[in-house]
């Protein structure tokens, strides 16, 4: 036994000698101490990984039988679903991986609206965590375009045809550059699926290392919002802090395993997910001459679409849903309270909080549903509280009497 250990100690010894692992493993992992009171909510930034695992795995099992051609692409998914072994298990993870993905990463993200983990020092953690929302839209969305069917094929010309709408025939010019083409052809194909399986997730890959890293040099908030260093053992742990290993690596594998359940019974019992996460349009093969009765995006677009439409002039929508997005980067300048958690924050945030949710949720329906005046005039007053939530917090922030803050934290 002894023996073994010391060959075990051996090995780790020749390899810090030569690379920093025991030093990486205890800085991110067996000595970095995460406050003690993460709730169900901090699942999410695990599972986001795990997702994000699963997406390249299954990814790159699908590129072997997948073929990035007008003519075949379409059939080529077909093929995968019948003909290649456990080739409908692969592409229906994927596809459902796609979906849910956007859920973990929306509900990631209110998380740190709920306790303000955006605030001081984490506002650099914050952008690279919006960069990484930005960058898997792209991918998402060049993503959808391969199995080239209908909705991939109408849903790419109309998100590149707004960008026709940049004026001084720039715009022009762009979407013909992002095309390759004068239409949505073989060629834009081709280019979004090298995009699509090496560009952005490279991209992607970069972000969440620099996500984690800034996480890991500021520590992780809580959802009390108070800073766990400040009180500090003798030994300079702080006094509310556990270890991440082994508390939350079986808390986050308790997390995976729940998360799994769920995942496998949509993919075995509703892939499509009524429409939602495969679109029935999308069963037909892309057709250049016939447009589909109705063209939506995939539900996690929804909110911004139905933003782009409640504006009437092209240009205008364009502009709106781009700063819809934008805004986010700057919200931890936009708020300006000094505290963090919405538990010691007053009723006129809890408020500007609970409408900001409703009027993205009531977004997201009405961007799935046709243009008609009612859900125009009810997309029009969900983008007016959408933005209205930034500035109204920009005042609430300053002025709210918030509740006084624990010294420690309240598990
Ligand atoms: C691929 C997508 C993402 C991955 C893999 C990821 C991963 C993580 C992980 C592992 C954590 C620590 C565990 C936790 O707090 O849940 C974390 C924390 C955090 N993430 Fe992300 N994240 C992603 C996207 C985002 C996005 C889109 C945002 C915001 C726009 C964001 C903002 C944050 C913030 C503010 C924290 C600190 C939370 C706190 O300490 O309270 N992340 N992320």
């Amino acid at each position: 036994m002894s023996a073994n250990l010391d060959k075990q100690n051996g090995a780790m010894a020749w390899i810090d000698e030569r690379f920093p692992l025991t030093k990486l493993l205890e800085e991110h992992i067996t000595k970095y101490y995460a406050p003690k009171n993460f709730n169900i909510w901090y699942y999410f930034g695990a599972l986001s990984m795990l997702v994000l695992v699963i997406q390249i795995v299954t990814g790159i099992f699908l590129t072997m039988s997948y073929k990035p051609d007008g003519a075949y692409a379409f059939i080529s998914v077909e093929y995968i679903m019948r003909d290649v072994n456990f080739g409908w298990l692969i592409r229906y993870m994927h596809s459902t991986g796609a979906s849910m993905f956007f859920v973990v990463v929306y509900l990631h993200m209110f998380r740190g609206l709920m306790y303000g983990s955006y605030k001081k020092p984490r506002e650099l953690l914050w952008v690279f965590g919006c960069l990484i929302y930005v960058v898997l839209m792209a991918e998402a969305f060049m993503g959808y375009l391969l199995p080239w069917g209908q909705m991939s094929y109408w849903g790419a010309q109309v998100i590149i045809s707004l960008f026709g709408a940049i004026p001084f025939g720039i715009g022009d010019a762009v979407t013909i550059w992002l095309k390759g083409d004068y239409i949505v052809s073989d060629a834009t194909l081709n280019r979004f699926f090298a995009l699509h399986v090496i560009a952005v997730p490279l991209v992607l890959l970069f972000l969440v290392v620099a996500h984690i890293m800034a996480l890991h040099e500021v520590g992780s908030n809580n959802p009390d919002g108070i800073d766990i260093k400040a009180n500090k053992n003798e030994a300079g742990v702080p006094k509310d802090g556990i270890p991440f290993h082994p508390y939350y690596t079986v808390k986050d594998f308790m997390g995976a395993i729940v998360f799994l359940i769920v995942f496998f019974a949509i993919v075995f019992f509703a892939p499509e997910m009524g429409g939602y996460f495969l679109e029935h349009a999308n069963f037909i093969p892309a057709d250049p001459l016939k447009t589909p009765e109705h063209i939506a995006p995939v539900w996690y677009f929804t909110p911004f679409y139905a933003i782009l439409r409640a504006i009437p002039d092209k240009l205008g929508g364009v502009i709106a849903m781009g700063a819809a997005i934008l805004v986010l980067f700057v919200l931890p300048w936009i708020d300006r309270s000094p505290v963090r958690s919405i538990r010691y924050r007053s009723i006129w945030y809890k408020i500007l909080l609970f409408t900001f949710v409703a009027a993205f949720i009531m977004l997201g329906y009405l961007g799935i549903k046709p243009a008609t005046p009612l859900y125009t005039l009810m997309s029009q007053i969900g983008t007016f509280i959408y933005f209205g939530f930034f500035v109204g917090l920009y005042f609430v922030s300053k002025f709210e009497t918030t509740k006084p803050l624990p010294q420690r934290v309240t598990a």
